[in-house]
């Protein structure tokens, strides 16, 4: 049999990756920056506002060389190799279509799209100008998921059968991005994808069907309440999501044998050890088994440099665009679910 070795590209993996950052988003300038500033080989080199002393005003706060007064300057920048993308969620295809264009490598936030079908375009465009592009879904990179999907391979807790989440908080400003219809407000695609795409992370498999039952804010027109039920090959997943209810984040994955809970399971802080409790069941009241103790670390450094070294051709894109359109796909199909009143497919 005749066998074709196609060789390894020489890469330097340390080779940092420039970033440049569209947008001084809230997220941006509050977390994904200073983490990226302290990470080993993804600095942020330039960055872009609508208002260019914005920009200079971020620059200069977090030692960032080139501040621009439009996107499209730092996309046209060459000294820049990859984009991070925190516009609101309406700009995340529009945007990285534009910088994947221009040849940038494009770490977009999540929700990536409006809908599944918006994720095609950036297939296209990806592989047609061979650049990376992920979804920064940062729980994705962070140690103690990468421990539990080992718990569970080891079998700790038996037979995988249900994964349990919930994540809200309580803000109603109508100024916010999030409160707008059209630019893809709500709790579903804002925060409801945690638990989704950890669900489908967890069982390693796609949802068959879906339920969901959502409830909007009768002036904003957006979704504060959303619940859902996915219904996987091998088990069950549910969660609730708001935000409009005391701030609350869980997750909770049981099996036939034992329980898993992670204490912060989406955002837990840089600074803060993480723990995670498997649970035999033995105690009726309580909880009996074994507490592990993750060190501190910030998901979001991570995020950067597992996206960095992919771009460098060591390992791959921590959440690609087809996994994203996995996600993307779970929402239409709760989104559709809960004005139909019926169980509905992802597409
Ligand atoms: N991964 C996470 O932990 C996490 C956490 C929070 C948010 N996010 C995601 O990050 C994105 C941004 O969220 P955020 O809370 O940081 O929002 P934000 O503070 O409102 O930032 C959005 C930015 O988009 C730019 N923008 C462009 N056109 C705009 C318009 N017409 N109106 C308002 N802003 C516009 C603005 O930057 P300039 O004014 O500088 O141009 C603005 O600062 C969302 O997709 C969200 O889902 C992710």
């Amino acid at each position: 049999m005749k066998t074709t070795r196609i060789p390894t590209p020489v890469v330097d993996e340390h080779e940092p990756v420039r970033w440049g950052v569209l947008g001084a988003a809230n997220i941006a300038v509050g977390k994904v920056i200073p983490a990226m500033q302290h990470s080993a080989h993804s600095p942020v080199v330039a960055i872009a506002s609508r208002s260019l002393a914005k920009a200079q005003a971020a620059a200069e706060k977090h030692g960032i060389p080139r501040a621009y007064g439009s996107y499209q300057e730092l996309i046209d920048d060459p000294d820049v190799d990859a984009i991070y993308n925190p516009l609101p969620n309406h700009l995340h295809v529009p945007w990285s279509i534009k910088a994947a264009e221009a040849g940038k490598h494009v770490l977009c936030e999540k929700p990536l799209a409006l809908n599944a079908d918006e994720i095609a375009q950036l297939i296209e465009v990806r592989d047609r100008k061979q650049v990376h592009i992920g979804e920064a879904f940062m729980v994705r990179t962070h140690p103690q998921w990468a421990a539990v999907r080992e718990l569970i391979a080891e079998g700790r807790i038996g037979e995988l059968r249900l994964v349990a989440g919930h994540f809200s908080y309580f803000r109603r400003d109508p100024n916010d991005v999030r409160s707008r219809p059209d630019w893809g407000g709500g709790a579903l695609l804002d925060i409801g994808c945690y638990p989704i795409t950890l669900s489908r992370w967890l069982f390693g498999e796609e949802p068959t069907e879906v339920v969901g039952v959502i409830e909007d804010d009768p002036e904003l027109k957006v979704d504060r309440l959303a619940s859902g039920l996915l219904k996987f090959p091998s088990g069950q997943a549910t969660f609730s999501c708001s935000m409009q209810l005391v701030p609350f984040q869980m997750m909770q994955i049981f099996g036939t044998e034992g329980r898993i809970q992670v204490e912060i399971p989406y955002s837990p802080p840089f600074n803060h050890e993480c723990r995670i409790l498997i649970d035999d069941g033995s105690e009726f009241v309580g909880a009996a088994g074994e507490v592990i103790t993750l060190p501190a670390v910030d998901q979001y450094r991570l995020q950067a440099e597992r996206f960095s070294e992919a771009v460098r051709g060591v390992g791959k894109v921590p959440v690609s665009l087809e996994d994203a359109r996995g996600n993307m796909a779970v929402i239409d199909a709760l989104f559709k679910s809960a004005k139909t009143g019926r169980w509905e497919k992802p597409a």
